[in-house]
């Protein structure tokens, strides 16, 4: 039996040797686990697997609270055991699953026991630093992780690729830039890659002035352009911080400096990344904006299958444009690349400051460009009380995800009083 891969990017393989390497049985329904099944992500996977249910055989999937949601989920794709993170919900979700023979679960534990459950593949959709530990459950059993989590990579990623390759996990990407890169990159060797360029949308406020960012409300910046996604990733398109975020996964993902990764605006959101070979090719991924299709690609890698998506029509779109990123109107993308280049736990920080200030955004506490601005100041205070080393285990990772978080709720009241 050939032997199985860590990823890519630690192994130095290109992905067509991964693939080739990854045992595929080629009839025999593939098992796969969902976790984060009523998300953005976690449903656009339930659309694929209804389409083709012989194809798959569904041991778990997960929500946080949304028990009815989840138990409809769980009997259409006739899950084994559908589990919700917060233990309150547990009485709704047994009821709504009652008399279907789906085994209910609740709380943390349950969660990362679903990850250890035995699927082949599974989807890390969960949003946040709370996906963590279950993806990283998934990796240490050795299984393929379609990864949405970049949360994960943000917040632990040395230690999360480490596992991997130790593991002999394989981690697909599902963010579309990533998963465009992982595509491109398999027209040559990992030695000839010169640098990876993530593109943006730009989000709703692309076009705007500094002022008028400054007073966005949360129902402007929930109003994404191209994409249709949870409100955390929404929000952050809109301070381009989602960008930053997927530089440290880049970073992580594929074994990049930070100055091997760029960033270019592209308001059309139909190349979704690219890569550069040192003859001066660069290869890019391109599709309509539609999360289904990288979602497939990682569903069946290394083959192909039909996807939903609405095919792109290069002939409708008829102008593809570019431009540089701004870090003045957009400085969250800037403290997101500072990070990168700090390294430790200065990602770590940045993310869990970005998780406090979007919830006190949506909920009105502060303003739009308090965001960025409580991600600064929390990094700034960690970094004055010396919080910022390589976190070495998921505890050290975990523990500065909680003191960054109680950082940052200490600093909102000044930020509150300045962004508004
Ligand atoms: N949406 C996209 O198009 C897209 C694209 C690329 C990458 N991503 C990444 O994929 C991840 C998911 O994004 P999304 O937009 O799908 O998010 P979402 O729509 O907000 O869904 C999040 C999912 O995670 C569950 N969840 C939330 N908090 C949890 C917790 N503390 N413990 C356990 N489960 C929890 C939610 O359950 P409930 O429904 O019960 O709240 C839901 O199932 C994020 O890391 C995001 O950056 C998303």
């Amino acid at each position: 039996m050939p032997q199985r891969a860590a990823c890519w990017y630690g192994e130095r393989m290109t992905p067509a040797q991964l693939a080739r390497s990854t045992p595929q049985p080629a009839t025999t329904p593939r098992s796969i686990t969902i976790l984060g099944a009523t998300g953005s992500v976690g449903v656009s996977t339930v659309d694929l697997i209804k389409r083709e249910p012989d194809r798959y055989r569904v041991e778990a999937v997960s929500a946080r609270r949304n028990a009815a949601a989840l138990a409809q989920i769980a009997r259409d794709i006739g899950a084994q055991v559908a589990v919700v993170a917060d233990p309150d919900c547990y009485n709704e979700l047994k009821a709504a699953l009652s008399g279907s023979g789906i085994e209910a679960a609740a709380g943390e534990g349950a969660l990362v026991e679903a990850a250890q459950r035995p699927a082949d593949w599974v989807m890390a959709a969960i949003s946040g630093a709370a996906g963590l530990k279950s993806a990283l459950a998934a990796i240490e059993r050795g299984a393929t992780v379609a990864l949405a989590n970049k949360e994960c990579l943000v917040c632990a990623g040395a230690l999360f690729m480490r596992c991997a390759a130790s593991a002999g996990a394989t981690v697909l990407p599902v963010d579309s830039e990533h998963n465009a890169v992982f595509q491109a990159l398999g027209a040559g060797r990992r030695e000839d890659v010169k640098r990876v360029i993530l593109t943006a949308s730009g989000g709703p406020f692309r076009t705007w002035t500094l002022e008028q960012i400054k007073a966005a409300t949360p129902e402007q910046a929930l109003r994404h352009p191209n994409w249709v996604m949870g409100p955390k990733i929404t929000i952050d398109s809109a301070t381009m911080m989602n960008k930053g975020l997927e530089l440290i996964e880049a970073h992580h993902l594929f074994a990049l400096k930070p100055d091997e990764i760029d960033v270019l605006v592209h308001p059309q959101s139909v190349i979704h990344g690219m890569v550069e070979f040192r003859d001066g090719s660069v290869v890019a991924q391109m599709g309509s904006p539609d999360m289904r299709t990288p979602i497939a690609h990682c569903l069946a890698w290394p083959r192909r299958i039909d996807a939903p998506a609405p095919r792109l029509d290069l002939a409708q779109v008829r102008e593809l444009t570019f431009e540089e990123a701004d870090t003045v109107r957009f400085p969250a993308l800037a403290l997101a690349r500072q990070a990168m280049a700090a390294g430790g736990a200065a990602p770590t920080v940045l993310n869990a400051a970005d998780e406090i200030a979007v919830a006190e955004f949506i909920a009105g506490r502060i303003g739009f460009q308090g965001i960025a601005a409580l991600v600064e100041a929390t990094l700034e205070a960690a970094s004055g009380r010396g919080l910022l080393t390589e976190p070495g285990s998921l505890d050290a990772a975990l523990g500065v995800d909680h003191i960054a978080r109680s950082m940052a709720l200490a600093l909102l009241p000044e930020i509150a009083l300045k962004s508004s």
